[in-house]
């Protein structure tokens, strides 16, 4: 009896040690942060820098990804109440797995337009929306953080990831990314803007040595991710695989601390880009990578999380071979994060997110984007005939929604040309379709086979054949439809660029189907279409003059096929425009002489020769001509701009600048307002003119005004002077010109600054490991 006693009273102790043990562990939300870091071992703190893929797919008993599919997540420690946040692709939308095993719901989510096409509506207001949208599905699927939005700048147009991207100029990159962010992030959940920084192309992008001034980092490279993580501080920051002066961005002080945390006030934590600051996959088994540095750089967590990383980290901490200060302030940095997010918050989600609702919104946000580059005689908008059209090429089968790689999205369904052209109504020549339908599905399944074995979804897209046609067939056919349409395709993605030849060009195949369908359908009177089915710019120059209208649809999302016939039938009045400028000739890019580096075999490094003369900026300043400029699309209907009026004659801080925009045309419509500056370049080299303001009007009714107004501050005025590590806007004469395209300038007015002004000084960073030269550098 005594015995049984004593044995209650010492369970009953240790129960009572058990829970005093307990209180004594400070848990997360409850205990300041620094307490709960200080209560970590070596190793926890180890694995709180590190994702936590390395653990396998079970940890702590659970599943370690709550969410199948998801790309990576972080350490939890239960005993101190840290969760694991979940990190998913991105960015057109949440990639998770769609099926799970013994599970018949299915987890699809919407594809929407990719980031060319988002970026191409210039309408800041629906690609919130848009992201609020996107937010929706990383909340209700249970994730933390959408690993987007991926903003790098378009310098040249091979980037195989251009497609993910938005543009040439970081003003619209920067502000098309903090809508997106602030779209997301309104739904408790967050974002992290990549690639940071430069990671301006795929081929050895693991190691590639990007030589780049300070100047045309400051401008060109770092502009948008300013301008986006000022305007909406997005919970995280990947930063890219590249190194910038012989340094790996992740390693990289002075971006990932000067710049980013103490000019530009960012307040979240910084990830790796999966297995970034390693030579080489085949080197991700040895010690090269240099995790102390990362860290002490200001890289928080190097994702995915590999042991080899986790070993040198321990063994760092606890013989001090890495500053206390930078680990606790890096655990700390992803703990705020953990406390602001879903899981913590333990909120409940419903893996039902409303697809249909964000089908609406994809539609109209890819409609928006889609850019008339033609038009002749007003072959648009086409209304629907008896005569069927002649729908030609493997694309308008097969229509891409989307590119390859992590930016890929698993919808549930795809809505093609064809289904598109047929739901709004079209007859389509259903002889021609029954031709093409098993050619494609055939050349579609060897595609996919060939990409499964390479790879999956990081294999490198390839161009499919064309059906041949026979010429008597085609001229059948434009004897007997109404119209001919043909779609060009092209696909790209993660881990290659694309190609000069039979990606950048036509394929000899695809200038002999326009060439013969444009004989038969003209000689008969009847006009012919291109959808440019594409993530960003091809050759137009050389194939234009042979047909009536172009229209760039992208990679518009799901309900692609809807979306065009949307543009095609008139019930969209198109109103996007070309964020890239479409060359007459690849070469005419300055940053193809040295485009992939060098050795050209195995390209270790590349100089950025062009300094900031990138895109348009070279362009307009050197009096190339392209064929289609940056800024421009064509309407169904005309604008009309008038009264630009300027607050003062005289620059004080700030100047307001308005005008007005008249729907002058026969059909209701909105117009993408461009404001370029033209700066006094009397001590620095300055390009012709750079935008510094772009609106959207609302949909203006024929006849119908509205007053658009911007407001330009001393940084609009500034360039980046390397010498004096500041941003100064030189005294002169200012030149506003407003239009619908760069060069398509509608009205202009001066004014004057009559002090140079400092606008802004900041770290002397990025210095040089080679001589550079710039070709056309102050
Ligand atoms: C890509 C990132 C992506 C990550 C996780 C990397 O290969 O560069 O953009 O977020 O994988 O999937």
């Amino acid at each position: 009896m005594i015995k049984a006693k004593i044995k209650t009273m010492v369970i009953f102790a240790t129960f009572l040690q058990l829970q005093v043990n307990a209180q004594k562990t400070p848990q997360l939300g409850k205990a300041p942060i620094d307490v709960v870091i200080n209560a970590m071992t070596p190793e926890e703190k180890a694995s709180m820098l590190l994702g936590a893929e390395m653990h396998g797919p079970v940890l702590n008993g659970e599943p370690r990804l709550r969410v199948p599919g998801a790309a990576g997540g972080t350490f939890p420690i239960k005993r101190l109440g840290i969760p694991a946040l979940i990190l998913a692709d991105g960015p057109a939308g949440i990639r998770i797995e769609p099926k799970r095993p013994n599970d018949t719901k299915t987890y699809y989510a919407t594809a929407f337009p990719v980031g060319t096409a988002l970026a191409s509506t210039w309408n800041t207001e629906l690609i919130e929306q848009v992201g609020k949208a996107i937010g929706n599905e990383v909340k209700e699927y249970g994730a933390d953080v959408l690993l987007a939005p991926a903003i790098n700048i378009h310098r040249n147009p091979l980037n195989g990831r251009n497609f993910e991207y938005y543009s040439e100029d970081p003003l619209i990159a920067g502000e098309i990314a903090a809508a997106y962010i602030k779209g997301v992030q309104s739904n408790g959940v967050g974002t992290s803007i990549k690639h940071f920084a430069a990671n301006n192309q795929e081929t050895n992008r693991l190691s590639i040595n990007e030589h780049i001034s300070h100047r045309a980092m400051r401008e060109i490279y770092l502009k948008g991710f300013e301008i986006a993580i000022k305007k909406a501080q997005p919970w995280t920051v990947m930063s890219s695989y590249n190194k910038v002066n012989g340094t790996y961005t992740s390693e990289r002080k002075d971006l990932l601390t000067d710049i980013l945390r103490e000019e530009w006030g960012f307040k979240g934590f910084v990830m790796s880009d999966w297995f970034g600051g390693y030579e080489s996959f085949e080197s991700l088994g040895n010690s090269a990578s240099n995790v102390v540095a990362q860290v002490e750089a200001g890289n928080d967590l190097m994702m995915p999380g590999m042991q080899l990383q986790h070993d040198k980290l321990v063994n760092a901490i606890k013989n001090g071979k890495i500053s206390n200060e930078a680990v606790h302030n890096s655990i700390k940095r992803i703990l705020k994060t953990v406390l602001q997010s879903p899981v913590f918050k333990k909120q409940k989600y419903s893996n039902n997110p409303d697809l249909k609702a964000n089908a609406a919104i994809t539609r109209q946000a890819a409609t928006e984007g889609m850019v008339l580059l033609k038009n002749e005689n007003n072959v648009l908008p086409y209304s629907i005939h008896t005569a069927p059209a002649a729908v030609f090429g493997i694309t308008s089968y097969n229509f891409i929604s989307g590119g390859t790689g992590s930016g890929d999205v698993n919808e549930a369904y795809s809505v093609s040309l064809l289904d598109g052209l047929k739901n709004a109504g079209y007859a389509i020549d259903q002889n021609l379709a029954d031709l093409y339908i098993p050619f494609v599905a055939n050349e579609f399944k060897k595609e996919n086979d060939r990409r499964e074995k390479s790879g999956g979804i990081l294999a490198t897209p390839k161009k499919m054949p064309e059906l041949e046609l026979e010429t008597s067939l085609i001229n059948t056919k434009a004897a007997s439809s109404d119209i001919a349409i043909i779609t060009i395709g092209r696909n790209s993605g993660e881990n290659a660029d694309r190609q000069i030849s039979e990606d950048f060009y036509l394929a000899q195949d695809e200038i002999s189907l326009i060439n013969k369908v444009s004989k038969a359908f003209h000689a008969q009177g009847k006009k012919v279409i291109v959808i440019l089915n594409i993530g960003g710019a091809i050759e137009t120059a050389s194939w234009k003059d042979k047909v009536d209208g172009i229209l760039v649809a992208w990679l518009p999302g799901q309900e692609g096929g809807n979306s065009v016939a949307d543009v095609l039938s008139g019930k969209v009045n198109p109103s996007g425009k070309l964020p890239m400028t479409f060359v007459v000739d690849y070469n005419n890019h300055p940053s193809a002489a040295n485009w992939l580096g060098t050795p050209a075999a195995n390209p270790k490094d590349v100089s950025y020769e062009e300094g900031i003369y990138v895109g348009y900026r070279f362009f307009n300043t050197f009096g190339v001509k392209p064929s289609y400029e940056f800024g421009f699309g064509k309407s169904y209907t005309d604008f009309k701009y008038s009264n630009i009026s300027l607050s003062s004659k005289t620059f004080d801080k700030e100047i307001t600048v308005s005008i007005a925009i008249t729907n002058s045309g026969q059909k209701a419509g909105k117009e993408a307002i461009q404001l370029y500056l033209s700066a006094p370049a009397l001590k620095t080299d300055k390009p012709y003119s750079e935008l510094k303001g772009f609106a959207k009007t609302k949909i203006l009714n024929p006849g119908e005004s509205q007053t658009i107004t911007f407001i330009l501050k001393v940084s609009d005025l500034s360039s980046f002077v390397e010498s004096q590590s500041a941003w100064i806007a030189e005294k002169g004469i200012y030149n506003i010109q407003i239009g619908s395209s760069s060069t398509d300038i509608r009205e202009s007015a001066s004014f004057e600054l009559q002090t140079e002004t400092i606008g802004e000084k900041v770290h002397d960073s990025f210095k040089l490991d080679i001589d550079l030269k710039e070709t056309h550098s102050n």
